[in-house]
């Protein structure tokens, strides 16, 4: 298994979801590991439920400190112990608009409602009061916004007729402890999910002017054109004629431009199966270091070589201004 994502966790309380998550991290197969438990209360129960597990902890107190002072001191526990990944687990503080920035796509919360609904407090009483037949929980990423980045994933929990907000809370609680791992373990995994890469490629493949895509063989291609005159200028490869790599395919010049690629770089590049001496390229896509930005710049190539000259002549001009 690759190496495992490091996280760190941050409490202000009772902490069972970080206690969720430990337990979880214990398991050889999870693909994340426990690295710290923080909080800004040297008193949360939780933190002595993760020394006992064995696991570093951190607590620095938020009085007397502005907002950024206490978070900067919070990341600097965090990097020291070599957290990739931040991860809220009822941390009960605002934080600065710096430290979210910092860890932007990487710190992730679990909020207790059904997002975007009843962001915020007292979400259980408020879901009963509306009449709602549902409440729930969901694992979002956290932006600047409170309680309102993309949703990753959420449980759905029935309300009950005789339900009261404590009674409701404990029910979600225990749906709480299922999805957060889950959820964290398939985020630190996305780079190898087929799905995430494909819908990576797909956005940046239909971006290009006039693109669209159609299955070839059933493997997801896309062409620039009309429907019926559109040409061809990339497929996604999933173990496709048998490779063990999920790999973007794209034109090159013709078959010096190919093998002088994959010489240069034999573990990104490599002449995929049954396209001959077309000058078709695979580019890998499941390393886990994939730069998509120069992916989108090979799909621009490759829909350059085949896009029809009326599109080609605009883009030329273009340049010149
Ligand atoms: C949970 O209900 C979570 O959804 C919210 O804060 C609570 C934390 O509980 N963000 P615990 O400390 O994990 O037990």
């Amino acid at each position: 298994m690759a190496e495992k994502a490091k996280i760190a966790i941050l409490i202000s309380g009772r902490g069972s979801n970080m206690a969720a998550l430990v337990y979880a991290g214990k398991s050889a197969d999870c693909p994340f590991e426990v690295m710290l438990v923080a909080s800004n209360d040297p008193d949360a129960p939780g933190l002595a439920l993760a020394q006992a597990e064995g696991i570093a902890t951190f607590a620095h107190p938020h009085k007397g400190l502005s907002r950024d002072a206490h978070d900067a001191i919070m990341h600097d526990a965090i990097v020291g112990a070599g957290a990739e990944y931040v991860v809220l687990a009822g941390y009960m503080r605002i934080l600065s608009d710096g430290f979210v920035q910092k860890w932007s796509d990487r710190m992730l919360n679990i909020h207790p409602s059904l997002l975007p609904k009843y962001k915020g407090l007292d979400t259980y009483q408020r879901a009963i009061d509306a009449g709602d037949r549902v409440a729930g929980c969901s694992v979002h990423l956290v932006t600047a916004e409170l309680d309102d980045g993309p949703v990753l994933a959420q449980t759905e929990v029935a309300i009950l007729p005789d339900d009261d907000g404590d009674r409701l809370a404990s029910r979600i609680l225990i749906a709480e402890h299922q999805l957060y791992p889950s959820a964290l373990a398939k985020y630190v995994t996305r780079e190898s999910d087929p799905e995430w890469i494909l819908a990576q490629l797909r956005e940046r493949a239909l971006a290009l002017e006039e693109s669209h895509e159609r299955a070839s063989f059933g493997a997801p291609g896309w062409r620039v054109g009309s429907e019926t005159t559109g040409k061809y200028f990339a497929y996604f490869a999933q173990s496709h004629h048998g490779e063990a790599s999920i790999a973007l395919l794209v034109k090159t010049t013709g078959i010096d431009e190919q093998t002088a690629l994959i010489d240069a770089d034999p573990d990104l590049y490599y002449a995929p199966k049954f396209y001959g001496k077309s000058g078709w390229i695979a580019i890998r896509l499941d390393t886990g270091q994939t730069d998509w930005d120069h992916i989108a710049d090979w799909l621009r190539k490759s829909w350059r070589m085949v896009a029809p000259k009326r599109l080609t002549n605009m883009i030329e001009i273009a340049n010149q201004f």
